[in-house]
């Protein structure tokens, strides 16, 4: 009734913005990422028959208050689904993504821990019914089951069971690299949950955010396969503005945006006409992400360090899905 596992976290080049269902998580657009190495959480979990609650420690700290609701809540689903509703669990979760990264830890964080206790309770599933399942932990998660590119299919069933992520390339498929530019260590004002709610309640730019998605997705695949980073990182740049964009349209507007975000875009948007093949992508909150492929990482990085308002910069590689320790 224990098993470790260890999932990486995942960075969105066409986005999920937007939620149909809350309380199942379903998305109102496909989204497609790469799944990242060097960024992870590793987490274990133990159901043990003398415990009378669950009990979670994030980085040998024990967490209460909305964290530890979370986890409760997702175990609740494992333990229906194997019929075991009264085992609870001892979680003890590490965390290697630096809190202002700006990397979704809650994807690898929720993606090791449907790994890690669906295995321990004794179901035996298969990636698709494990992408679906963490899906319900955190949307983006479902995405890190996999190595290399996913896309994660909404699906049209109200129940969700068509809405999880599949492999679109493996990781060695292309040595693409992703670099964080971390700008501030603030926590982020919006979560994405209200973010996204405003966003579809609100945003008169939200439908044409929806309509744009397949021809996006048909584009960005094609330049996948072909490992064609002007138009990989064409359409991701593209994308990641459109996403912005709704959030400026909505009621009240918000951004995550701040000065240097937008020194940064600009930035990169130099280094191209200095023919370097960088792009940008920017989630929910400040930092800005660089897509690039290896020989120009040095380049990249010169051009950056030394800026007054970066403070650190993380090059990451194409990483491997869901691994069991
Ligand atoms: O899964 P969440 O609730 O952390 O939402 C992630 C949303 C974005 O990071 C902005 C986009 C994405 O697809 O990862």
């Amino acid at each position: 009734m224990k098993a470790t596992a260890r999932a990486n976290v995942n960075i969105a080049l066409i986005k999920y913005w937007g939620k149909r269902d809350e309380e199942l998580i379903l998305p109102t657009n496909n989204s497609l990422s790469l799944t990242l190495d060097g960024l992870y959480t590793t987490t274990t979990v133990h159901f043990e028959n003398h415990l009378t609650k669950d009990v979670f420690y994030l980085n040998n700290e024990q967490i209460v208050g909305t964290a530890y609701k979370r986890v409760t809540s997702f175990l609740d689903i494992i333990r229906q689904k194997a019929n075991k509703e009264n085992l609870y669990a001892k979680v003890v979760s590490t965390n290697e993504v630096p809190t202002a990264a700006g990397f979704a830890s809650s994807a690898s964080g929720f993606a090791a821990l449907a790994a890690a206790s669906t295995r321990a309770i004794g179901l035996h599933l298969t990636d698709k019914e494990l992408s679906r399942i963490t899906r319900r932990g955190s949307g983006s998660a479902c995405r890190s089951i996999y190595g290399g590119f996913a896309e994660w299919q909404m699906g049209s069933h109200p129940d969700g069971t068509d809405s999880y992520a599949v492999q679109i390339a493996p990781q060695n498929h292309w040595d693409l690299c992703v670099a964080a530019v971390i700008l501030s260590a603030n926590k982020k004002k919006l979560s994405s949950r209200e973010g996204m709610r405003r966003t579809v309640e609100t945003s008169p730019f939200f439908t044409g955010w929806t309509n744009s998605i397949p021809r996006d997705l048909k584009q960005i695949k094609s330049g996948i396969l072909a490992r064609d980073i002007e138009k990989v990182g064409e359409i991701s740049e593209a994308n990641c503005l459109k996403m912005h964009a709704t959030m400026l349209g909505a009621k009240p507007p918000f951004t995550y945006w701040q000065d240097s975000t937008l020194a940064v875009m600009h930035k990169i948007q130099m280094m191209r006409k200095d023919g370097i093949p960088a792009y940008f992508t920017i989630d929910a909150g400040p930092n800005v992400k660089v897509i690039y492929e290896p020989e120009y990482e040095e380049e990249i990085r010169e051009r950056l360090k030394h800026l007054s308002y970066v403070e650190e910069i993380i090059c990451c590689r194409a990483g491997s899905g869901i691994t069991y320790l």
